[in-house]
């Protein structure tokens, strides 16, 4: 996932083909959530479109965010990689998140309709709660050496916390898009069962094991 030789030697023998899988996976994913909206004649729909558009770009930036990272090990490749990380995740992907669910919640209020009433609705509310929290340890765990949690190693304990906890985070967030994608209401109607079963159940389960595969379990020990 980079250009730096030193990367090389970060690299065990499957990740790279774990990478692709979970890239192509996650492509895949998002243009079946683009075709079934622009070919459901979107500005019939309001503020909804935004919602599917924008959230399985956010995921997608999110995958890309997390394997910029895992191979890293060396200061100088860690320094690229978590400045990958952090414009993909912060730059990119938060905002999508949050305009993502702005528009839905705007459109359910123009039409009023009840909030949190489906299991992607309570999903997604549990999702972004998580990922504010997600942003806030990362973030504060490295901006301004850590100042927000003590600096330091104190600081810099937390990352691990940040790491873990993004790994619970990534299967939440495709849940809940399984969840809207597989079972909503305007997705079954708009579209082939064939299609929304490749988008929003194969290709997550793909995008989660070969995400996983490429995990260092040496990094995740906490005792
Ligand atoms: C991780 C990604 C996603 C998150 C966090 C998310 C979150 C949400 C939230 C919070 C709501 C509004 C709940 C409410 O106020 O009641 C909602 C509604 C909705 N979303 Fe998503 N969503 C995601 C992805 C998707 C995708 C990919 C699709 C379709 C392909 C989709 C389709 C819908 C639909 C149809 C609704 C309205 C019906 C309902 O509330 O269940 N969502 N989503």
């Amino acid at each position: 996932m980079s250009s730096d030789n030193a990367n090389k030697s970060e690299e065990r023998r499957m990740d790279r083909l774990a990478a692709y899988g979970a890239l192509i996976s996650i492509l895949i994913f998002v243009c079946i959530t683009w075709f079934i909206v622009f070919t459901n004649n979107p500005t019939s729909m309001g503020w909804f479109p935004i919602h599917p558009l924008l959230l399985s770009l956010g995921i997608g930036c999110f995958t890309y965010g997390i394997l910029t990272l895992q191979p890293t090990a060396y200061p100088k490749t860690k320094a690229a990689g978590l400045q990958r990380h952090q414009r993909t995740m912060l730059f990119v992907g938060f905002p999508c998140v949050a305009l993502g669910i702005l528009a839905v919640e705007i459109q359910k209020f123009n039409l009023g309709h009840g909030h949190f009433a489906t299991w992607h609705g309570i999903f997604g509310l549990v999702s972004v709660g998580w990922l504010v929290g997600q942003v806030i340890l990362g973030g504060g765990s490295v901006w301004y050496g850590g100042a927000a949690f003590g600096g330091g190693m104190k600081a810099k304990k937390l990352w691990k916390y940040h790491r873990l906890s993004g790994y619970v985070l990534f299967p939440l967030l495709l849940t809940t898009a399984h969840l809207g994608g597989a079972w909503s209401v305007w997705v079954t109607s708009h579209s082939q069962p064939v299609v929304r079963f490749v988008g929003y159940t194969v290709a997550p389960i793909v995008a989660i094991l070969a995400l996983y595969a490429r995990v260092r379990t040496s990094k995740l020990k906490f005792f």
